[in-house]
Order: C-alpha cells, then structure tokens, then sequence
C-alpha cells in the first residue's frame, strides 16, 4: 500500500519562476487498487509520479510505501520497488543492449544476488517464455538492440522490465499517449493484463477520460498540485465523460485553455 500524506512541492521558490506543483496532496493507493489520473497540462501529475520515485524530495508531507517511509529515500533504491513507464518510448530502455540484455539487467537489479550471471540458458529461456505471452513478436527478436523495434515493441520490453519482478507500485506517465490508435489499444490490454495477474497497485495518468473511466478501480482528477474529484465504485461506473467534464468545470481554478483532455 501507498500513503501520501500531505506532499507539497513549488519549484523555484521566491523567483518569478516561482510555481507550486503540489498543494497538500493526500492518496492512499490500496494493493487491490488499479488508479487512474487525470488533468489538464502542468496539473502535477508528472510531478506527483517524481515525488514518489524519488526524482526529487517534496518540501513537506511524506510518502510511505508499504508502511516504510520512502520520503528521502534515494530514488535508485525505490526503483527495485517501484516500476515507472514514461510516455516517450524512448525511455526506460538501454537502445544499444538488446531485448535479452535489458529484460537481465532488469533481472539482476532486483534479485537478491546481484552478482551471479543473469543471462544464462535458463533466464534466456525465462526471458523469451515472458516475451512470447505478449504476442508482439519480441521472442523471436531476443537478440535485436531495442532501439531498432518500434515504439510499441520498447514500451513493452519496459513494461516487461518493470514487472518481470513483481514491483510493489507501478506507475504508468501516459505510456500509450505515443503509439499509435491501434498499438496503444494493445498495449493498453497488455498492461491490464500484467496488473491483473501480478495484482500490482497501479497508477496511470492519461488524458483520456473515456479510457480513465474504463479502466481500473479508481479515477482521481488533479488541478493545480492537488487532487480535486475523485470517484469509484458504482459512482464511477455510472459516469459518463460529460458527467467528468462537468465536474472538472465545477471545480476549476484556472482557465480552460491549452487542454489536452481528449473528449474520446
Ligand atoms: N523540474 C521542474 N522545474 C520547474 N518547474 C517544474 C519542474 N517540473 C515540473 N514543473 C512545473 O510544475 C507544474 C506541473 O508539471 P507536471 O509536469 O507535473 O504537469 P502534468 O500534470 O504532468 O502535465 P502534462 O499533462 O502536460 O504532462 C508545471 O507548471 C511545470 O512547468
Ligand atoms: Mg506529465
């Protein structure tokens, strides 16, 4: 489980740079729970996903992961705990090392013995046998560099690295925002599937309400650093995307403009 309890972030404080990224932010992310967040541009929510990895420190409140306080922890120790696929397929993998390579570095990070080979005929074996359930094709390509797949193949090889090893939270930055329609519906039930089977306490920001709403237990909506709806259950089962929108224009603060919301 994990507990934010109150986190406040402003970069460059006292300069006309000044910009509070979170206000007083509380979440409580349940084992069962599969969390999706949404917002408007520069709402916090990149900015919420660094605070509990570790990026950089928040100025108050405190994170707890699993009844552990992780607040100041430093953020390389919270990656053996804590899985993170960006929105740009570019990160999250090593281009020059190939899929087996990055699948064992993986691997390695987060075993007990760092130090014994990682990439021998049995891992390989492992390796290709988690790849194949995907249906992309990476097995037969275990020994191409990554940065030669396609943007939808990296996202899964990232997808596979950060849940190979059942991760205690995984956090999910629009990771299917550059793929295209097609591709990310695939990737969408790749990841639905790997939550489910793992039972891993997932966070995912999109900007696709109707996707928000459909996926998952949970919706939260963020503006200006904090959380300002959020619903579940029945509730939410109900909502439809106008309903959300509605609530979202009940509550604003700031103007509508530059909103990448998708009405889809
Ligand atoms: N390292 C930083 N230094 C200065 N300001 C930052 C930094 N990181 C984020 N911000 C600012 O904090 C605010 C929140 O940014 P954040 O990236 O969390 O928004 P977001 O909700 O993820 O938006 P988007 O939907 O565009 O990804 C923005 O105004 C942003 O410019
Ligand atoms: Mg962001």
């Amino acid at each position: 489980m994990l507990e934010i309890n109150g986190i406040c972030k402003t970069f460059a404080p006292g300069t006309v740079n000044q910009k509070v990224a979170l206000q007083n932010l509380s979440l409580t992310v349940k084992d069962d729970d599969f969390i999706t967040v949404i917002g408007s541009n520069g709402a916090g929510k990149s900015t919420l996903f660094n605070a509990i990895c570790g990026t950089f420190f928040p100025d108050s409140g405190s994170v707890v992961l699993d009844g552990k306080d992780i607040t100041y922890e430093k953020e390389h120790r919270r990656a053996r705990k804590i899985g993170r696929v960006f929105q740009d397929p570019m990160r999250g993998t090593a281009p020059d090392m190939t899929i087996e390579e990055n699948l064992a570095l993986a691997y390695t990070r987060s075993r007990v013995n760092p130090f014994a080979p990682a990439l021998n005929t049995k891992n390989r074996a492992l390796f290709r046998e988690y790849a194949a359930r995907f249906d992309m094709g990476l097995e037969d390509r275990m020994k191409t560099r990554v940065g030669l797949l396609s943007g939808g193949q990296r996202q899964v090889v990232t997808l596979l690295m950060c849940t190979m090893v059942t991760p205690r939270l995984l956090l999910l930055d629009e990771h299917t925002a550059a793929l295209d329609p097609a591709t990310a519906q695939k990737i969408m039930e790749i990841t639905k599937q790997v939550v489910a089977e793992n039972s891993i306490p997932t966070l995912m920001i999109t900007h696709n309400i109707s996707q928000a709403l459909t996926t998952g237990t949970r919706t939260v909506m963020m503006d200006s650093g904090s959380i300002m709806f959020e619903t579940g259950g029945e509730d939410r089962a109900r909502m439809s995307v106008e309903d959300l929108l509605a609530k979202y224009k009940e509550n604003k603060r700031e103007t509508l403009e530059d909103d990448r919301i998708l009405l889809s």
